[in-house]
This record gives structure tokens, C-alpha cells and sequence, in this order.
């Protein structure tokens, strides 16, 4: 069930007409990597219920109806697949906390400054850093994220990409983020029998080197791990964020 898009070369996961092609292909729901009872910890933690949330390439995943159903009260779902826009909100009409709107991420113009308090990506950034120009969309996906969320907002991004990969695009100072990491198994992943490691529990941040990577001795128990970047949009105003 939990697929992923490291077979990059394969599928050309950055354009509208693969998706398109896939959701009328495929129909029902799908979600990838985790489901909402997995990062439910995460996303409690860092996004309370009555923010106002923009979930990016939200496809047809179950993810922002099982956040309603816990107590979210605003989620505003865009996707660039109209085909995956028209089918959730069919399904969806009867639910008001939830909106669909078919709206290219690098492009967000539609949504004034700092109209939201968290946006959370499982897997779209993921999928511009497979399509043609990637960095050049990347970065224009992470500039509108920041344009879009209030001070001391949170971007969650939940992916397969580990801080090689993700800090160089993260960490520019013009976002000014503070990116706490976390590491989780798949789902269903269970620990090699005779397994060491020492780790206490992954609701623990994993401690960042200067550079932000992850330390040289740093043992990942499922190779096949997800990474759950918080990054904190950083409030002048607020002391705590600043030191
Ligand atoms: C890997 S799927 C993840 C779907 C969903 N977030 C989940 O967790 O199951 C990536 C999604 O990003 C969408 N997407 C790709 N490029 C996009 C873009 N430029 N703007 C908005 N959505 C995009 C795709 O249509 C697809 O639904």
C-alpha cells in the first residue's frame, strides 16, 4: 500500500497529466507513505486544531477527512490533478471543514500573505524533485509556502528525503525557518531481531549537525524511513524562536 517515489526515473511524478491519468485510472484513496494515526503525534504537536491548514497535493488520500474527524476545523486541500480536485470534493461536499481547490503549488497566488498557520506536504515536494527543472521548482514551491504562512506558522514536510537531499532546498535564509527532524518507520516496519539500537522513541527530534545533517553515527533501523521536517516560520516578536 505505502508506495514510494524514489523510482523517479520511472514515472514523471512533476506533471499534472501522469496524475490526471492515474487518478482516473485508479479511483478510490490512497495515502502515501503514512497515514494520519502514524503523525497524528507530529502534527498535534506542532499544528493545533484550529488553525487554518493548506494541504499541498493532497491527491485522493484519506489524511485531511481523518484530521476532521479529529477535531480540525479548516483545511483548505489544493492539487494540481483536476481529475483528484473534482472526485474529493464530490465526495467530500457533505464535510465544511474541508475545501478543494485545483491550484499549482509553485503558483499559489490565489491565497493573500499569511493566510494560513500550517501547511503539510506528504509527498508533493517529493514529486516536483522529480519532474523537469527541479530545483528552479522547488524552489518556487517552498518560496510561496513561506509567503503563505503566518509568523510562527509550520510547514510539515513528510517525505522519503533524507538532509542531503532536502536541507540544501530547507535551509536557504531567506525562508528564516527553524527545521526540527524527526525519523519514522513505514508502517508495519518491525526492528531485525537482535537489533541494538538504542533509540528511545522517534517522538524524539533527531539531533542535527551544524551543517544539518544527520550525525556520522546515526543508525537508521528501516532503510526505507520517513523524514518529517517541522520547519517553524520564525516570529521576530517571539523571543523563544529568535535565541
Ligand atoms: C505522491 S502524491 C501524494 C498525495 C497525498 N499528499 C498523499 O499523501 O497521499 C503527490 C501529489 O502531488 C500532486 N502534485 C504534483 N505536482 C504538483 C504541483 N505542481 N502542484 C500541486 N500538486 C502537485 C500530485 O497530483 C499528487 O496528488
Amino acid at each position: 500500500m505505502f508506495r514510494d517515489v524514489s523510482s523517479c526515473n520511472t514515472y514523471d511524478y512533476g506533471d499534472a497529466l501522469y496524475w490526471d491519468a492515474r487518478y482516473i485510472q485508479e479511483g478510490g484513496s490512497f495515502d502515501w507513505y503514512q497515514r494520519y494515526s502514524d503523525l497524528r503525534p507530529f502534527i498535534r504537536n506542532y499544528i493545533p486544531p484550529q488553525s487554518r491548514i493548506l494541504m499541498v497535493g493532497c491527491g485522493n488520500a484519506v489524511m485531511s477527512e481523518d484530521m476532521v474527524k479529529d477535531g480540525y476545523e479548516e483545511i483548505v486541500n489544493i492539487d494540481i490533478s483536476s481529475v483528484a480536485i473534482e472526485m474529493m470534493r464530490r465526495k467530500y461536499e457533505y464535510i465544511p471543514q474541508l475545501k478543494y481547490l485545483q491550484m499549482d503549488v509553485r503558483d499559489m497566488s490565489f491565497f493573500p500573505d499569511e493566510s494560513f498557520n500550517g501547511v503539510i506536504d506528504k509527498g508533493t515536494l517529493d514529486s516536483l524533485m522529480c519532474g523537469t527543472d527541479a530545483p528552479i521548482s522547488a524552489s518556487q514551491m517552498l518560496a510561496e509556502v513561506c509567503r503563505l504562512l503566518k509568523p510562527g506558522g509550520t510547514y510539515m514536510l513528510i517525505t522519503y528525503g533524507d538532509p542531503t537531499v532536502r536541507m540544501p532546498h530547507l535551509s536557504k535564509p531567506v525562508y528564516n525557518w527553524k527545521i526540527t527532524l524527526y525519523n519514522i518507520p513505514r508502517p508495519g516496519f518491525h526492528k531485525p531481531e537482535g537489533s541494538t539500537s538504542s533509540r528511545k522513541s522517534f517522538l524524539e527530534p533527531i539531533p542535527l549537525t551544524d551543517k544539518g545533517l544527520l550525525p556520522a553515527d546515526w543508525v537508521l533501523e528501516d532503510p526505507d524511513s520517513h523524514y518529517i521536517y517541522v520547519c517553524k516560520k520564525i516570529n521576530n516578536t517571539d523571543v523563544d524562536d529568535v535565541l
